[in-house]
């Protein structure tokens, strides 16, 4: 779920796959994997739906399958590395079963198209973000012998109506996508020439899914867009408005809608962006004691020259500025972020910048990366990779090596309080303890005694490793 765990670890789940347990019943059985961000495994989610439609019940076994459909991710260089040596171990599969269809969806498909399909002969099928419709046209054009493509980017496709089929759940936490693409044009960022422009679903729609989830006994779900606070229903990006008779909705009034559904829904989101996240997003939050509190706002780089560069529209002043205001208005909110060590440019000093930076906020979890350099963004074209190699991973590391103490001595202030724990299931250590999260996202772990996922439970918390709490139930 969301930054599972609390961990620090380098890399995000982007690059790891995700293949999802069996479901459906159709005759023809297809493997899902899923790389990179959340929004990529809730289109999977779609993905599975579409194609269950279409008669295909999924499997875990490369052996039974007879479509295999990869999510994939570019947003690094060795995602994309670990997603084509995945495709050579299908090649060889398919060499000797001709039959197998193997597709590339996702965020490669749109950056790489035909490579894959020509040069490459990899795959048969190759499918962008805001096409998943046309899949089941797609795979009857390659069972009729020929190769298939539509990387086709839409202004309008959000997949609302579409009921997503839940994979890999816990029958507790659910992710809903509330936007697709991205306007912001970070320099160093694909994402925008993968997913297209931004564009936001239909309220109610969403608030419907919510509430389907809540009847189903889901207890927590997590509203997904790269910009979440950009979210502008019936307003152009400018913030006209569209159709007068129509209400708008911003993320702020979205996010109460959520949180109205049921006051035992929490309502998480990811993620925030530093220039748009308003005060009014931190009051909503303030308000509703369902809508964790918890902020993933990525900083990216602590020195404003880089951050300049980056194209991230704030300074290192603003920045500092909305961590003020998070604590202002909601002291103890848990805040993490994403940085990145060794942009184009990045001197010692900013470097120095982006650990003090982190010093004054004391995240309590980050994501940090190596600077990759990605084809087609204003960085390739307008700065060069200067930083060598090794001196970015020796900055990544002093990077990791603060946020370890920080995340450490995150989790020890929360020993000797209560914590609100929704129950997530058994723990993965012993069969005898449950875990769940705290409304900060931190994992609690305590014997299981009579209770059950989906409860929520106060858990007085005595004890604590690096990221994760331990406690007894003291109250249900
Ligand atoms: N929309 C989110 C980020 C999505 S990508 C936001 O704006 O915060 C997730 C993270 O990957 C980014 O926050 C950034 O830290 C990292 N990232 C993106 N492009 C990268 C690149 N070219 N090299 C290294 N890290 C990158
Ligand atoms: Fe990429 Fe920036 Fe958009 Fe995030 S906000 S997805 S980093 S362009
Ligand atoms: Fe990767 Fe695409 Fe997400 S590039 S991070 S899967 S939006």
């Amino acid at each position: 779920m969301l930054h599972d765990g609390n961990k620090v670890i380098e890399e995000q789940r982007q690059g790891e796959a995700t293949m999802v347990e069996p479901v459906g019943t159709g005759k023809r059985k297809l493997l899902l994997e899923s790389y990179g961000c959340q929004m990529n495994f809730s289109d999977s989610e779609i993905v599975a739906s579409i194609m269950g439609e279409a008669g295909f019940s999924t499997t875990r076994e490369a052996e039974e399958a007879d479509v295999v459909l990869l999510n994939t991710c570019a947003i690094r260089d060795n995602a994309e590395q670990r997603v084509r040596n995945r495709l050579k171990y299908f090649k060889a599969l398919k060499d000797r079963r001709p039959e197998l269809v193997v597709g590339v969806l996702g965020c490669m498909a749109e950056r790489l198209r035909d490579k894959l399909l020509e040069e490459e002969k990899l795959v048969d099928l190759v499918v962008g973000p805001d096409a998943y419709r046309d899949l089941p046209n797609l795979i009857e054009k390659v069972d009729g012998g020929q190769k298939a493509v539509n990387v086709l980017l839409s202004r309008e496709e959000t997949y609302a109506e579409i009921s997503p089929v839940r994979l890999d759940t816990n029958g507790i936490s659910a992710f809903i996508s509330i936007m697709r693409g991205c306007d912001n044009m970070c320099s160093f960022c694909v994402v925008p020439f993968t997913r297209g422009r931004e564009r936001s679903r239909d309220p109610q729609s969403i608030a419907r899914e919510a509430k389907e989830l809540f009847d189903k006994g889901y207890r927590e779900v997590t509203l997904l867009g790269q910009n979440v606070d950009s979210y502008k229903w019936n307003m152009t990006s400018k913030g006209e408005v569209k159709d007068p008779q129509k209400p708008t909705v911003n993320f702020a009034q979205l996010l109460e809608l959520v949180a109205k559904v049921n006051p035992d829904l929490r309502v998480r989101f990811s993620t925030s962006h530093p220039k748009d996240m308003t005060d009014d997003v931190l009051h909503t939050m303030a308000k509703y004691e369902n809508i964790c509190k918890y902020i993933h706002l990525p900083v990216q780089s602590g020195s404003s020259d880089v951050l300049k560069r980056m194209n991230r529209g704030y300074t290192r002043d603003w920045y500092k500025n909305r961590i003020e205001a998070i604590n202002r208005i909601m002291p103890g909110c848990a805040i993490s972020t994403d940085i990145i060590a060794g942009f184009c440019g990045e001197t010692e000093e900013d470097h120095e910048l982006t650990l003090s930076l982190m010093k004054e906020v004391r995240y309590g979890m980050a994501y940090m990366f190596k600077y990759s350099e990605r084809p087609r963004t204003l960085a390739e074209r307008k700065y060069e990779d200067d930083v060598p190699e090794e001196v970015k991973g020796r900055r990544l590391k002093e990077i990791i090596n603060l946020q370890m103490e920080c995340s450490a001595e995150r989790t020890k202030a929360m020993v000797g309080k209560v914590h609100r724990v929704l129950i997530e299931g058994p723990s993965k250590k012993s069969e005898a303890d449950l875990c769940g999260r705290n409304s900060e996202n931190t994992m609690v772990v305590f014997p299981k005694g009579d209770y059950r996922s989906g409860q929520y439970v106060d858990v007085m918390v005595t004890d604590c490793t690096s990221v994760t709490l331990l406690g007894e139930v003291v109250a249900s």
